[in-house]
């Protein structure tokens, strides 16, 4: 009876490591370390309900599709017009979320001086690439994510997208590696800024970390 019961458990322990591929790192800081500009209530459901919700979602639909051994999602995302609608979603709500997490920091932090140069180069001057991208984000109708990529050429551009897409994915008009990207779906800032978006905008740049951006962006000049 106990071995029977030991195996039965083994199994069901096997089946939930074969089916679920995608997993959820921690959030590298606590739900209120980025008070006062993101809320902890925002941070906890935004977190622990939806981002787990796409990462769920995203094995559950792998699965269903019988492609459960996917498990490369940069793979997915830049193959994603053969995917269906819902790992389309989910996929990009895991990738966009991991990396968001990861650019946020209660720490101040600045760009360096190399990234500057590059942002200047590009965009005039600090304040003209912010004001770029806060419009840009602002514009975005309905839910979706701004970005800051590097295109194919290595060159800085600022777009958008609808919904959990994103530039890695072969649908995407404007295509390129997210090296900064922010949520504007209003799971990410209602409870705090209602529907003042351009509020919470301004605010979010005094947590951008910007030491992850700049990593990002030498990892993308390497590919
Ligand atoms: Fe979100």
């Amino acid at each position: 009876m106990k071995t029977t019961l030991f195996t039965l458990i083994g199994l069901l322990l096997l089946t939930n490591v074969l089916v679920a591929q995608f997993t959820q790192k921690p959030l590298p800081y606590s739900y209120n370390a980025l008070e006062p500009y993101i809320d902890a209530q925002t941070m906890e459901i935004h977190y622990s309900k939806h981002h787990a919700g796409y990462i769920n979602n995203l094995n559950k639909a792998l699965q269903e599709t019988g492609q459960e051994n996917s498990n490369n999602l940069i793979a997915i995302l830049n193959n994603i017009s053969n995917y269906n609608t819902a790992i389309r979603n989910n996929a990009g709500g895991h990738y966009n979320h991991e990396l968001f997490w990861n650019l946020l920091t209660p720490e101040k932090t600045k760009p360096s001086d190399n990234l500057l140069k590059v942002i200047e180069k590009e965009f005039g001057s600090f304040d003209e690439f912010k004001n770029h991208f806060n419009k840009e984000a602002a514009s975005r109708f309905g839910s979706g994510w701004a970005w800051l990529i590097v295109t194919e050429g290595n060159k800085l551009a600022i777009t958008s997208t609808p919904n959990q897409d994103n530039p890695l994915m072969d649908i995407s008009t404007v295509k390129g590696i997210p090296i900064l990207g922010i949520d504007v779906w209003e799971h990410a800032y209602y409870l705090k800024y209602q529907n003042r978006r351009p509020e919470y905008l301004q605010a979010i740049w005094n947590i951008i970390n910007w030491e992850e951006v700049e990593k990002n962006y030498k990892n993308a000049l390497t590919k």
